[in-house]
């Protein structure tokens, strides 16, 4: 289901300012702050378009005094929310989260997401498993008909690298081991991430069932059945579509 609705929800002047990308991921990201009420569980997704929520949330925070706990899904995330002033608490602390928002690489038309390219994607879904809603909030263009544009990122154990390459490679995908500064790069949980090149992807679920046999594979990008509402950032407000 589609549905439009224009923008109301902007917590700040600076719209303006933004690039027309960085304006839709605002847009979007205003609308996910804007569902969160006082007493709410809530989790912190990673990335850019998660950023802006992160500092919307902070503002109705200081502003309107909401009371919130948040959980936060990467330490970049717990860092900007420290700044921001939204009170966090540990997972272990709390059971079911409320609401939970969060960015994608992308989206398709059934809701699937690829998600990981900021290395979060394993607290990401663990979070998103766990709220009652899930918010993704995109900029228009990420949203495509199939997955597949963007690697899928596979978070591995580094014991395992090479067998889960093999692995990857008999689903047909070429995996590529992330790097950075010509390093292997590590997750928060200290994991190593293969970014992996498939043709599209026409039935995610099935490419998430072969994911959970491959030992070694302690999570993949592709989140399937999770999303409450796609939150899609346009120019002039948000495109709403719902699973
Ligand atoms: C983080 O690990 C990712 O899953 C992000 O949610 C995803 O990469 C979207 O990031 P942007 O909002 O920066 O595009």
């Amino acid at each position: 289901m589609t549905t439009n609705t224009p923008n109301t929800t902007n917590t700040t002047n600076t719209t303006t300012t933004l690039s027309r990308v960085d304006a839709q991921k605002k847009r979007a990201a205003d609308y996910a702050v804007a569902r969160i009420e006082t007493g709410m569980k809530v989790g912190l997704g990673t990335g850019s378009t998660a950023r802006f929520a992160v500092a919307a949330l902070g503002a109705r925070v200081r502003a309107e005094g909401l009371k919130v706990k948040a959980v936060p899904t990467s330490e970049a995330t717990r860092q900007q929310a420290e700044a921001e002033g939204i009170p966090l608490v540990g997972f272990d602390t709390v059971d079911r989260l409320d609401l939970c928002f969060d960015g994608a690489d992308e989206a398709d038309a059934r809701l699937n997401l690829t998600k990981g390219g900021g290395g979060a994607l394993l607290r990401e879904k663990v979070v998103a498993f766990n709220a009652a809603k899930f918010y993704c909030i995109v900029d228009e263009a990420k949203v495509v008909l199939h997955l597949h544009a963007f690697p899928l990122p596979v978070e591995v154990i580094p014991f395992a690298v090479k067998i889960v390459e093999r692995e990857v490679r008999a689903l047909g995908a070429e995996p590529v081991l992330r790097r950075r500064a010509g390093e292997p790069f590590v997750t928060d949980n200290g994991l190593w991430i293969l970014d992996c090149k498939f043709p599209p992807i026409r039935e995610p679920p099935l490419l998430a069932r072969a994911f959970a046999q491959i030992p070694g594979v302690a999570e993949h990008g592709l989140f399937c059945g999770m999303v409450h509402e796609l939150v899609v950032g346009t120019d002039d407000g948000v495109r709403i579509l719902k699973g």
